[in-house]
């Protein structure tokens, strides 16, 4: 895929996994395994594709209004997912973050998400942004109120510095799988100049066919940034 010009920093809204499942009259739940399925093979195809930083929408600020069953099926799935790409992250040299406010989950998931954190600190080669209990919303309230009682000048930079991950690049290719063409909540400011994709394709039958589209699309944009050319 080298021909393409390739996006640094890739964020997915991976959306439909319920949708699925609907449609093969199956749990939800169903839906939910099938998307982490359909994760674990999409991830070594963006690294591949030369794409250094990843950041996957996993569960929204919001999703905690669903029933409880599939909220509690999703983090035991968030749990799994991390134990199941431990190896693979230190294997690759990706560097492991968790975009969002860990401290509604349970506490054993907390602590495979520290540790991973942990492990994986010094990787530089990739980064992967699992964004769980996210709300951009949130993130910046989280910020503004960090900086409420500083004394210095607010600028960009520094308001950035307060947010939940400062190191997080800004979003060059957003992709929502599912069909609806909304944000719902992720990474606001940060995509403020991404170049947005939106597919039907519902994420479990997301393939890397799929992936090379969005990439594709976004070799063809001219971004301007507000310029003139
Ligand atoms: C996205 O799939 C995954 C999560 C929000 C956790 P959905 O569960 O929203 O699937 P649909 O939109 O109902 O099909
Ligand atoms: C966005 O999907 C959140 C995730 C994919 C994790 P939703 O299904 O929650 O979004 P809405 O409700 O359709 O906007
Ligand atoms: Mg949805």
């Amino acid at each position: 895929m080298s021909k393409y010009n390739i996006p640094h920093h890739v964020a997915i809204i991976m959306d439909g996994n319920g949708r699925w499942a609907k449609n093969r009259n199956l749990p939800r739940n169903n839906g939910h395994e099938e998307g982490l399925k359909t994760l674990s093979k999409i991830t070594p195809k963006v690294f591949d594709a030369g794409v250094k930083s990843l950041s996957v929408y996993a569960f929204s600020s919001e999703n905690w209004y669903r029933p409880k069953n599939e909220i509690k099926h999703l983090m035991d799935l968030f749990e799994k997912a991390i134990e199941s790409n431990f190896q693979y992250m230190v294997d690759n040299r990706i560097k492991f973050n968790l975009l969002g406010n860990i401290k509604k989950f349970p506490s054993s998931l907390q602590k495979k998400i520290k540790n991973l954190e942990e492990i994986t600190k010094k990787n530089r080669d990739y980064n992967f942004y699992l964004a769980a209990n996210y709300g951009s919303k949130e993130e910046l309230i989280f910020a503004a109120e960090t900086l409420r009682d500083s004394t210095s000048k607010i600028t960009e930079k520094s308001f950035k510095n307060a947010f939940y991950a400062p190191h997080l690049p800004d979003v060059d290719l957003l992709i929502r799988t599912g069909g609806e063409t909304r944000l719902s909540n992720f990474l606001l400011w940060q995509s403020a100049y991404a170049e947005i994709y939106f597919t039907k394709v519902l994420w479990p039958d997301f393939k890397p066919i799929h992936l090379k589209k969005a990439l594709e699309f976004f070799s063809g944009k001219i971004r301007k940034f507000g310029k003139i050319n």
